[in-house]
């Protein structure tokens, strides 16, 4: 993959991006076992949500495509699959099933590609087998065997992790089991899942880190899934990165547990204007306009992390731009992601000249790209477009060369023609 420079001057170029990925798979599954099912609008037509969607099938769900991102759901439960159930790249896909298949006393055999039968599982293994699953893994990672059967107990779990999956599966299997299931976060993850069940007609309170389901079913009802803010922020940092460009990025979900990345670019000094606010089935929603500006570097630590875990790869384009240096520390859930994330990051902007230092909990990185270099995204969506859209900060003539990014297509299918409409060139080599 190729980039040259970015953005046509003047006027404000208007950009929609595809449908949010966390919401996304959450419809797919409640509404597979809710009573009535429902309709999607907007779904995330990427690998990852893709799989989610075959997983849910192969247990028995009724999901007929209605074009154009909609699709109707037809709820009433799932039964044991005669396959494994291939999540592909999927932490998300594969451990909020877990858990929603554990309550439901389903037998299961959940597997993925090689990245995500690297990643740690015992984080909701630990909690499910509390709960009385019988979960069998491969030290601690996928492939994860269910055993089914038995009605699991509810429990009262404290979040070693801030992890919105842990917490999801945690609930999902609560949803069918005897007694409330509370969940205690010591720091804020995303609250999708608590929305949408709320939504769906489920018996639960949340707030001031904790959260407390009552087993029920869930009624069923309409999603509208709006755009992905992870998506959008590779847009939004290179074009805050870029002084006096425009752009508006329309109808991007901002919930507050989620949009870290807009108060971390503007602590950079980033103009960034919402507009249009709304609500849409539970989530806020708005339209984000951003000015370019001169950027400065910040410090980036545990709290600010959680509300940005998806988009510190993101924020590598601002920091590139920014007049002095950007810490990140207390990031250590990013070596645990689709790839070792600070690595990969590390090794990508050193190729490129950048001053940067690697430390086991972030990293610090100082002035801009010198040159063009061949970087390896180790097979990571977000590293890839992150690298993709950091080229333009590079001078004049020079470009990045970004290998292994077919998994572009697990979030942002179309992240080429979206980059394409807004004048970043990318060749596909
Ligand atoms: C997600 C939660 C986050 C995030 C992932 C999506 C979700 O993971 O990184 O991309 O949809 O719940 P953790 O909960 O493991 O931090």
């Amino acid at each position: 993959m190729d980039a040259a420079p970015f953005l046509p001057e003047g006027g404000e170029p208007v950009l929609s991006v595809p449908g949010d990925k966390s919401i996304s798979h959450r419809a797919l599954m409640f509404l597979a076992v809710s009573a009535a099912g429902g309709r999607i609008d907007g779904l995330l037509e990427s690998a990852d949500c893709l799989a989610t969607l075959q997983a849910l099938r192969t247990l028995g769900a009724e999901i007929r495509a209605l074009g154009h991102g909609a699709y109707q759901v037809s709820g009433g439960g799932l039964r044991n699959p005669s396959t494994p159930l291939d999540l592909g790249n999927s932490g998300t896909g594969l451990r909020l099933l877990a858990g929603l298949l554990a309550g439901q006393g389903i037998a299961a055999v959940l597997d993925g590609d090689a990245s995500l039968r690297g990643r740690p599982m015992g984080r909701i293994v630990t909690p499910l087998r509390t709960m009385g699953a019988v979960i069998e893994d491969s030290e601690g990672c996928p492939p994860l065997r269910l055993h089914g059967g038995g009605r699991l107990q509810g429990i009262d779990y404290t979040l070693p992790v801030a992890s919105a999956q842990v917490k999801s599966a945690i609930l999902l299997a609560g949803l069918n089991a005897d007694g409330d299931t509370v969940v205690r976060e010591q720091a804020p993850s995303r609250d999708h899942t608590e929305r949408m069940l709320a939504g769906l007609g489920a018996d639960i309170e949340f707030g001031e880190g904790r959260v407390r389901l009552r087993p029920g079913a869930l009624r069923g009802g309409d999603v509208a899934v709006p755009g992905d803010l992870s998506s959008a922020a590779f847009f939004l940092a290179a074009a805050a990165a870029s002084p006096g460009r425009r752009l508006c990025l329309r109808a991007v979900g901002i919930n507050p547990s989620r949009d870290g990345i807009l108060r971390l670019l503007r602590r950079m000094g980033a103009a960034i204007r919402l507009e249009n606010e709304r609500l849409a089935g539970g989530e806020p929603v708005a339209d984000i306009h951003v000015l370019g500006s001169r950027l400065s570097g910040i410090q980036v630590g545990a709290e600010d992390v959680a509300l940005a875990i998806d988009e510190i790869p993101a924020l590598m384009i601002a920091a590139t731009a920014a007049q002095g240096e950007t810490v990140i520390r207390g990031a250590e859930e990013l070596r645990v992601k689709e790839s070792d994330r600070i690595t990969a990051l590390c090794e990508g902007l050193q190729g490129l000249g950048c001053a940067v230092e690697e430390w086991p909990d972030g990293l610090r990185l100082s002035g801009p790209p010198r040159h063009g270099a061949r970087i390896d995204s180790h097979g990571d969506h977000r590293i890839a477009m992150s690298f993709a859209l950091l080229a333009g900060q590079l001078p004049d003539g020079q470009s990045i060369i970004i290998e292994d990014v077919d998994n572009v297509s697990t979030s942002f299918p179309n992240f080429v023609e979206k980059a394409d409409q807004i004048g970043v060139r990318i060749k596909e080599l």
